[in-house]
């Protein structure tokens, strides 16, 4: 067993799991997006990390998975540096990245994809098998290109993907950004069951209604800063608050 499965398996219910301290990062020397932030995450918590357009959230989560360096900070996983680790070294490290806009590969099929991602370095309970139980339309779809999908399927696939790597982390970028109604519920309720199995889950969503009955602990960055940061209980006395920020 690796140090940080132990590590993560030893964390009980709200325990500190990935730690951010002091993280800056930008694209080019001209320009800063993200100014010393600072957050944990806890296991088998949901958290979201919410904002208006523009406001940091992808690039936290590409500094998250050794997408894009940290300028300066420390991200911590299971107590382990990850802040200067490549994207392959993250991914192995148990963080699953359901990304921005999908990017499943749409010249294989919907199995093709599913295997392709397929690791077991922390358990080996999601395979196929698991995957086509939690989305049976996968299944219904499994031989199928994966480019004839609708978004909805389409993001059940990068789902199940995300999934087939055995996460400890599952992160969604836009879980259910231009999505129908029906799917949309498809989605969290899919995502409630990954919940309620004890996955950890960061998530960035615009439905505020969805992720104040489905979330631990909310951060709100604007302008890549973090300006408000609360529990469930303090999302819900201070909605109006947070809304403001998020524009909503
Ligand atoms: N690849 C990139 N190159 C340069 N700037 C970028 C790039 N991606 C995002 N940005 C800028 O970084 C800021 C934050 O963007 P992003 O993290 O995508 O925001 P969000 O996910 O909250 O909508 C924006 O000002 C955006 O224009
Ligand atoms: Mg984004």
């Amino acid at each position: 067993m690796s140090q940080i499965t132990s590590a993560v398996q030893a964390a009980g219910e709200g325990s500190a799991f990935l730690e951010v301290r002091h993280l800056s990062a930008g694209y080019d020397s001209a320009s800063q997006v993200l100014f010393d932030l600072s957050f944990t995450i806890r296991a088998h918590q949901v958290t979201t990390l919410l904002g208006r357009n523009g406001m940091g959230k992808t690039t936290t989560i590409r500094c998250l998975m050794g997408l894009l360096r940290a300028r300066e900070g420390e991200i911590l996983l299971g107590g382990r540096h990850l802040e200067h680790a490549p994207a392959y070294v993250v991914a192995r490290c148990g963080l699953g990245l359901v990304p921005e806009g999908r990017q499943v590969f749409p010249r294989l099929s919907v199995e093709e994809n599913l295997l392709v991602a397929s690791r077991s370095d922390f358990g080996s309970h999601w395979t196929l098998e698991t995957v086509y139980a939690l989305f049976p339309r996968l299944l219904e779809r499994r031989l199928q290109g994966s480019a004839t999908l609708s978004g909805g399927e389409q993001q059940m696939l990068a789902i199940g993907r995300a999934l087939m790597t055995n996460p400890q982390l599952l992160i969604l970028d836009e879980a259910t950004e231009g999505l129908a109604p029906l799917i949309r519920q498809q989605i969290w309720k899919a995502l409630s069951a990954l919940k309620q199995q004890g996955l950890s889950i960061l998530i960035v969503d615009k439905n505020l209604d969805a992720l104040q009955t489905f979330a631990d602990q909310h951060l709100v960055l604007e302008k890549g800063r973090l300006v408000w940061s609360g529990d469930a209980q303090a999302f819900m006395q201070q909605r109006q608050e947070v809304q403001r920020y998020i524009g909503l």
